[in-house]
């Protein structure tokens, strides 16, 4: 099928190599050059395991544009607006991207029927608010109505950042809402090939094991998008509920990551996003859980349990500085060292990273702050020059004469570390491992005083280990 993706960036492009990879024919446009010329130099503007590879076997069914006009919209079958959805202050979503691309896309419908897709996460109603822009925009280009050429669909989208690829080619459901019969006809034709699971996978990308046809859901369009924000804030409140916990099983002694295992073992609760730590961040939790709670609000509906686990995860953020806090007693004055900026593994994207929040809440309490992260430090370095952190190209030059190191994001390569080595660098041997992700024996073997989340550390066994690190005060 000829399809436009309008908007490459992590789900336009993830969605359009996918499309391509399956044997479509795809073109991806933006309205960033300097994205599309790195594209068509077969390099991916962002870092997304597989994608690079997934590019170049699927070069022949790509294209790539900022042009609409020479985007082949009036071919297309179905044509994606994958455009970001940010929010402005008061938590609503800024709707400007897709309002123009809405446009941009009515101007250049042809003869053919299409069917318009939309994947960015947008409040409810958008469906019906795209299709007017649409007819709008094609009637002011050329004197008459466009009729019933073009029908609405919404697709939201459940990947993953850092397992973007994996989650499209395999994912858990496929959810299409529309009110109009042809649009779930095309869209079930273009996702057949992942739907039956009858496609080759890539070698770097293994089918799961076990993993067969995959269930769709077709609704209406308010319900369709209604799942995307439901699900996002479900997971949301999934971790800040553990989160919650983990500060209770703290102070009577507890230790959470066996908590997490007694109850997630229950199959009604389930184990996964029960990993108690600094809590969740990125593009979508923050600004979903946000427009859900705006949206409830234009019906005069509180969401309390949504609000609740917002407070919950951003406290967290203090928190950990807090904890830093109790143990240091000073923070004036002091070398702080955070492992990871990224606000998860395997991705370079800093959107709501809890990592900038803590650093600046140092900064602010007067500490030094000195950061590295294994991918994320280019757009770190471009993005937040401003933050007051002084970013490092490696874990040595960060850790050096540190006084405290705080693990922020769960990167494979921390696990490796060699805390021997990295030990002898730093001023104090303190690590708040803020993710319960290192090996707590292998680093106070290692002489480091070792904290984690939900684990008590106040322990007497603790306070005396303490006793026996030099502070450096
Ligand atoms: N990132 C995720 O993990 C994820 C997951 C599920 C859903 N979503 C949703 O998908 C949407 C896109 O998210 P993203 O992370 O891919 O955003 P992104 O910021 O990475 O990409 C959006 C792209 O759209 C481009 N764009 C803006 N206006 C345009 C226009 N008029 N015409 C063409 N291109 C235009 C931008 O230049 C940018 O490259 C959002 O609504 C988001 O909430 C994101």
């Amino acid at each position: 099928m000829k399809v436009v993706i309008v908007g490459t960036g992590y789900v336009g492009l993830t969605t359009g190599v996918a499309l391509a990879y399956l044997g479509h024919q795809v073109t991806c446009l933006d309205v960033l050059p300097e994205k599309i010329d790195s594209l068509k130099a077969g390099k991916s503007p962002i870092y997304e395991p597989g994608l690079e590879e997934l590019l170049a076997q699927a070069e022949k069914n790509l294209e790539f544009t900022v042009q609409y006009e020479a985007a082949g919209i009036q071919a297309a079958e179905v044509i994606f607006i994958s455009v970001g959805t940010p929010q402005f202050a008061d938590g609503t979503p800024d709707l400007r991207y897709v309002r123009e691309a809405a446009e941009s896309i009515g101007r250049h419908l042809g003869d053919r029927f299409a069917v318009i897709v939309n994947k960015s996460t947008v409040p409810i109603g958008s469906g019906n608010w795209v299709g007017s822009l649409v007819r709008e925009a094609y009637r002011s280009k050329n004197g008459q109505k466009i009729d019933d050429r073009f029908a609405i669909a919404s697709n939201p989208e459940f990947l993953r950042e850092g397992s973007a690829l994996h989650d499209t080619l395999y994912p858990d459901r496929i959810v299409i809402g529309s009110a109009d019969p042809r649009a779930l006809n095309v869209l079930t034709t273009l996702y057949r090939p992942i739907l039956n699971q009858d496609f080759p996978a890539p070698e770097f990308l293994p089918r799961p094991e076990g993993y067969s046809a995959v269930p769709m859901v077709t609704t209406d369009q308010a319900s369709a998008e209604l799942i995307k924000y439901a699900a996002n804030a479900f997971l949301a409140l999934k971790i800040s509920y553990i989160n919650e916990i983990a500060q209770l099983a703290e102070k009577v002694g507890a230790d959470i990551t066996q908590i997490a295992k007694g109850i997630g073992l229950d199959a009604r609760i389930g184990a996964r996003f029960l990993k108690a730590g600094i809590g969740w961040g990125g593009s979508c939790f923050g600004k979903d859980t946000a427009a859900l709670i705006s949206t409830a609000g234009e019906y005069r509906l509180e969401m309390p349990i949504v609000s609740a686990a917002r407070a919950v995860n951003y406290r967290q953020r203090v928190w950990v500085v807090d904890k830093l806090l109790g143990q240091l007693k000073i923070l004036k004055g002091r070398t702080i060292a955070l492992l990871g900026l990224a606000f998860k593994e395997n991705t370079d994207d800093l959107r709501d990273a809890p990592a900038l929040d803590i650093a600046r809440e140092l900064v602010q309490r007067g500490a030094r702050v000195k950061a590295h992260d294994p991918v994320a430090l280019e757009n770190a370095r471009q993005y937040h020059a401003g933050a007051g952190i002084e970013y490092c190209d490696t874990v040595e030059e960060a850790v050096a004469e540190a006084e405290a190191v705080i693990l922020i994001t769960e990167w494979p390569d921390y696990r490796k570390l060699d805390w021997e080595v990295l030990s002898r660098l730093m001023k104090t041997p303190l690590v708040l491992d803020g993710r319960n992700f290192l090996a707590q024996e292998q680093l106070e073997s290692a002489g480091l005083h070792y904290l984690g989340v939900g684990r008590s550390d106040g322990q007497p066994a603790m306070v005396g280990r303490l006793a026996a690190v030099p502070l450096g005060e």
